[in-house]
């Protein structure tokens, strides 16, 4: 009999090494541009969940991840619900991302804060280059998942994004989901 140690079934990670991950509207502050209306919003709400399956030690050159996110539908005012974004700590690290269910926007920002944006859905496949920010943002009415696959050393540099932020953003304006640049 072959055994895989995890199943990755349609938008779902299972098996024992999995590790999950909720972040929750009161793990935002200032993510969003309108933080008195994230206030407003019950704090333990999730705004989105991470399943990853981390095969080798974090750091390990060489190494693989790959992970499941899933974005809950809602905003904040009217801001789609984001991931936190960020660059890799080892910055000349890609990445890629896929779509696997619902609708959203892939937010791509480089070192020059340049913006750029691609739709996410069923199928859709995004290679995120080094130098590059990267956020999600759900623009639909249900629950967005995307998978991703980067390398085992390049690490979570939120630290700039916490600082900068993004010079574009995803609001909804007459109904429909608008990319707002910035500066
Ligand atoms: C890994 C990666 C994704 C994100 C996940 C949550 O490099 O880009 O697995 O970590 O989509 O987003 P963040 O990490 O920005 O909160
Ligand atoms: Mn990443």
């Amino acid at each position: 009999m072959i055994i895989s140690p995890v199943e990755f079934l349609k938008d779902e990670l299972k098996g024992k090494e999995i590790i999950n991950k909720a972040t929750r509207i009161g793990d935002l502050k200032n993510l969003f541009k309108d933080e008195l209306q994230r206030m407003r919003v019950p704090q333990h709400k999730i705004v989105y969940e991470v399943q990853a399956y981390l095969p080798v030690d974090e750091g390990t050159l060489g190494g693989l991840f790959f992970g499941i996110t899933k974005i809950h539908s809602g905003k904040v005012g009217n801001e789609y619900f984001i991931t936190r974004g960020h660059f890799h700590e080892v910055a000349d690290r890609a990445e890629y991302y896929w779509g696997i269910k619902g609708q959203g926007i892939l937010i791509l920002m480089d070192q020059s804060r340049k913006i750029r944006a691609e739709i996410m859905q069923e199928g859709s496949l995004h290679y995120i280059p080094a130098y590059t920010a990267h956020r999600v943002a759900n623009t639909g009415i249900d629950t967005l998942s995307f998978g991703a696959c980067w390398p085992a050393d390049a690490g979570h540099n939120y630290a700039e994004i916490a600082a900068h932020g993004f010079s574009g953003r995803v609001v909804e304006i007459n109904g429909l989901p608008q990319l707002i640049t910035e500066d």
